[in-house]
C-alpha cells in the first residue's frame, strides 16, 4: 500500500500536479496507513 501511493506522489510531483491533488494523495495515503494499523488488531 506504501509503495503504491509513494509512486503516485512521485508520478504526480514529476507531472506538475497541483497542490491540491498532492495534497489529497497525501491524505488517502496518510488515511491508508492508519487505517491499516487499525486493521491489523482486529
Ligand atoms: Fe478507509
Amino acid at each position: 500500500m506504501q509503495t503504491t501511493f509513494d509512486n503516485a506522489l512521485m508520478g504526480l510531483r514529476a507531472t506538475g500536479a497541483s497542490v491540491d491533488i498532492r495534497d489529497l494523495v497525501e491524505f488517502l495515503a496518510r488515511h491508508g496507513a492508519e487505517e491499516g494499523k487499525l486493521l491489523a488488531t482486529y
